[in-house]
């Protein structure tokens, strides 16, 4: 095996009781919040042989949880339509609310930790002040369920995903649908900004994973790496790479740099439901459909990342097969290669055109003084005539 495996240090913490749907560490990497559709949120001690907490108190399947950023509370959303607020604590005190008519599917903090946005099944996306959860305003222009809607870094945009096949961003201050992204094939399960806030990344039942520029709207990469539908996805604090989870029970890590597959994980029997970065990007934790919270140690840090490369170069990967081109972002340099030789044939091509065109145009003026000619000989004949 491979000195930078990230498989060799994964933990299992066991304690659901049915699938797991979401999971987020919080910012000191202490604690680990999952949800469940067993209706239980647990948070999990980091620190070995420290017991965990099992918070009951949503009346149906947990869809989502997220740590504020000062790591204080956990919020949770529900197919019981509420959303609650958690103290992370023994006690395990929360407040809830009735934030939707539907099952709420998502629920993110802004990064300065005062307000929520929630997203749901009744198609709309909400926006909640964190003290005493005033709701501020909602968005609706999508036509479908909403799986999945965050805030930007700076906190001035939102972005969410929806079964209607879009990604749609929005200006927080005007409220205005501002792009939709509609290059899925599929309904849109996951998305999230990039560290950077200049990109997006999106995930689907189209199996496809797909990053945009938000400044052009632009796509820009396209991976076509999983083999099932891919339920979640999230951003190494670095903006380089990107883990996303499937239902083809792997997780892969995206080089967004290089633009390629760099490991497949094997770890859950059957559907891999949701993966997430620690802040400091050196864990991640997925979930599965197997009941089970995973957590798996990175080497992402400067002084591996060469080693990492060196890695990929030599063609190797964690499940030992080889890793063949990925999506259309294959082989940079056989598509360079290609795109010169195109670039050329247009130039020719314009030659030519060129050329066409003067030649156009020499005929042009022969047949301006051809027709000048006929007009004055027919004059002429006319003068004569009258004469
Ligand atoms: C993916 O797996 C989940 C959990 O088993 C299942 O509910 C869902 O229907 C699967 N999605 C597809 C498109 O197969």
């Amino acid at each position: 095996l491979l000195p930078h495996c990230p498989s060799l240090t994964k933990r299992h913490f066991k304690g659901h009781r049915d699938a797991v749907t979401s999971v987020d560490f919080s910012l000191n990497k202490k604690q680990l919040a999952s949800g469940s559709m067993d209706s239980c949120l647990m948070i999990w001690s980091m620190r070995p042989q420290m017991r965990a907490y099992r918070f009951m108190g949503h009346k149906d399947a947990v869809m989502c949880v997220q740590f504020s950023p000062s790591g204080h509370l956990v919020a949770s959303g529900s197919r019981d339509k509420t959303v609650r607020l958690w103290v992370p604590s023994v006690k395990g005190e929360s407040t809830v609310f009735k934030a939707h008519t539907g099952t709420v599917r998502s629920v993110h903090f802004s990064s300065d930790g005062q307000s929520l946005v929630t997203a749901s099944d009744d198609k709309t996306i909400k926006v909640w002040t964190v003290h005493r959860q005033k709701f501020l305003f909602s968005l609706s222009q999508h036509i479908n369920w909403v799986r999945c809607a965050k805030f930007s870094p700076d906190g001035r945009l939102i972005v969410s995903a929806s079964d209607d096949k879009t990604v749609k961003l929005w200006d927080k201050t005007s409220r205005e649908c501002i792009h939709s992204f509609c290059e899925h094939g599929g309904f849109v399960n996951h998305v999230d900004f990039h560290p950077s806030g200049t990109c997006i990344a999106a995930a689907g039942t189209d199996n496809t994973v797909k990053v945009w520029d938000v400044r052009m709207n632009r796509l820009l990469q396209h991976y076509q790496v999983h083999s099932a539908v891919v339920n979640s996805l999230s951003f190494h604090p670095s903006g380089n790479y990107l883990v996303t989870a499937s239902n083809d029970s792997t997780l892969k890590i995206l080089d967004l740099l290089e633009g390629r597959l760099l490991y497949t994980l094997h770890g859950h029997q059957g559907p891999a439901t949701c993966v997430a970065f620690s802040r400091t990007g050196d864990f991640f934790a997925s979930g599965g459909s197997d009941e089970q919270v995973m957590v798996w140690k990175t080497n992402f840090d400067a002084a591996d990342y060469g080693d990492v490369l060196k890695t990929q170069k030599s063609g190797t990967s964690v499940d030992g097969t080889h890793h063949s081109q990925v999506g259309q972002n294959h082989h940079h340099q056989q598509d360079e290669e290609t795109i010169a030789n195109t670039l050329e044939h247009i130039v020719g091509q314009l030659d030519v055109l060129t050329q066409t065109v003067s030649i156009l145009e020499q005929r042009l003026t022969l047949t301006e003084d051809k027709l000048k000619e006929c007009l004055e000989n027919q004059q002429k004949i006319i003068q004569n005539k009258v004469n």
